[in-house]
């Protein structure tokens, strides 16, 4: 099977939480976590303030994209979407970025590493291609480092001065995890 026939589970099922394409009746949930602006601290290209549009455009973009290279799942708890998961997929290249995040309410309960996780097992499970899975935090971001560290990613550096959004310069650190490391 070619790398970009490959296509991800739509649905993932982990101990706490249902991964599930976003739907356009997911926006006030999404509203509702996303207007915060403790949660888009790191996300700096979001707008703000962001208003219920932002979310609806957002929803648009998950439910247009092509899932065999740009997969999303709504991260459900109890039937209500409180965050969510992706994946770019580089085709040429073998690899794939990561994203995540989860609504402040239900931070450091384990969410986002359970999610990530299932993600990442799905990932390399499907696509036999794949070799590489890369996510990237602002370096003050230390929870999004700790979810990578916790899915088994490893530090490969700091990026200096290597994003300028919202009128800031910030440092990006980035994390890894090889085929064979997950194998292992
Ligand atoms: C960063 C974020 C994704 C963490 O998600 P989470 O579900 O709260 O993380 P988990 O509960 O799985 O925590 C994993 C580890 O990180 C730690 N952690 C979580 N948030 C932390 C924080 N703000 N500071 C320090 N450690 C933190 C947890 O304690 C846990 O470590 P431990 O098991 O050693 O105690 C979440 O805060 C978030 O969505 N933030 C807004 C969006 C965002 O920044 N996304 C990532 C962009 S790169």
């Amino acid at each position: 099977m070619a790398l970009n026939d490959a296509v991800l589970p739509e649905v993932i099922t982990t101990e706490r939480l249902i991964l599930r394409p976003f739907r356009f009746d997911d926006v006030d949930d999404v509203f509702a976590y996303a207007r915060d602006s403790e949660w888009s601290r790191f996300l700096r290209i979001l707008p703000r303030p962001y208003e219920r549009e932002h979310a609806k455009q957002f929803i648009a973009q998950q439910v247009l994209r092509d899932r065999a290279t740009h997969p999303s799942w709504a991260m459900t708890l109890e039937g209500v979407v409180v965050g969510g998961v992706n994946l770019r997929i580089d085709v040429a290249q073998r690899s794939a970025e990561l994203g995540y995040s989860v609504a402040r309410t239900h931070w450091k309960r384990g969410l986002c590493t359970e999610a990530a996780r299932a993600v990442i097992d799905a990932a390399f499970g499907a696509r036999p291609d794949l070799i590489r899975v890369h996510a990237r935090a602002d370096v003050d971001n230390l929870g999004s480092q700790r979810v990578m560290e916790k899915i088994g990613m490893v530090k490969e550096g700091v990026l200096r001065s290597s994003r300028v959004e919202r009128g800031e310069v910030f440092d990006e650190a980035r994390f890894s995890i090889l085929r064979r490391e997950w194998e292992a």
